[in-house]
């Protein structure tokens, strides 16, 4: 398709990472094209392209979707959330860092990898891939499936995982770094009873 073809007078206005988006994009094209060619958000992964493999995992207002098969039309006014906006600002996540060049995970900043979410650092921490090819659809699933049971069991944690492919084997790796991500966000939960938390029932 070329880029006048993709071309709409249209434009859909879509929420990216807490920015709002006003694309003038074919609404079928697959949001994973947008996000990779018209935004420069590489964190999400062609894989499959057929919504097989996880490894174009994004969040779709809050819930774990595959952008490779998701068109533009289909996420307009909802609020999406790639890899790139998981973490504060300034922080680095090793899977993007390219991996022609890597850098060692001891050479980051550790300022850097404090602003990364907690279950990035998990992944860090438990040294949760080889490749890293499936990391973000790993992280993004992971990250999902806590919003919804923050203390998942091994089979929680397995079953949410399953369909996200790693070609790697580094399995094992990744469902320890589920467990040590849910510990993680406990901590940083306000105790129950605190101020904050009974801020945020209401
Ligand atoms: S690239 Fe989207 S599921 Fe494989
Ligand atoms: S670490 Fe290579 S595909 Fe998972």
């Amino acid at each position: 398709m070329t880029q006048i073809e993709r071309l709409t007078s249209q434009p859909i206005a879509l929420r990216i990472n807490g920015r709002v988006e006003h694309l003038t994009v074919d609404g079928a094209v697959p949001l994973l094209t947008v996000l990779r060619n018209d935004l420069g958000l590489n964190g999400p992964k062609y894989g499959c392209g057929l919504g097989e493999c996880g490894a174009c995992t994004v969040l779709v207002d809050g819930v774990a979707a595959r952008a490779c098969a998701m068109p533009l039309a289909g996420v307009a006014g909802r609020e999406v959330t790639t890899l790139e906006g998981l973490g504060g600002e300034g922080a680095l996540h090793p899977v993007s860092i390219d991996p022609l060049h890597p850098v060692s995970i001891a050479k980051l900043h550790p300022v850097s990898i404090a602003k990364l979410h907690p279950v990035q650092r998990a992944f860090i921490q438990t040294q949760a891939a080889q490749c890293g090819y499936c990391l973000n659809g790993m992280v993004m699933a992971t990250v999902a499936l806590l919003r919804r049971q923050p203390r998942p069991s091994d089979a929680q944690a397995r079953a949410a995982l399953a369909h996200n492919l790693c070609r790697c084997g580094t399995h094992i790796e990744i469902l320890a770094a589920v467990q040590v991500a849910a510990g993680l966000m406990a901590e940083a939960m306000p105790p129950a009873g605190s101020a904050d938390s009974a801020g945020s029932a209401g």
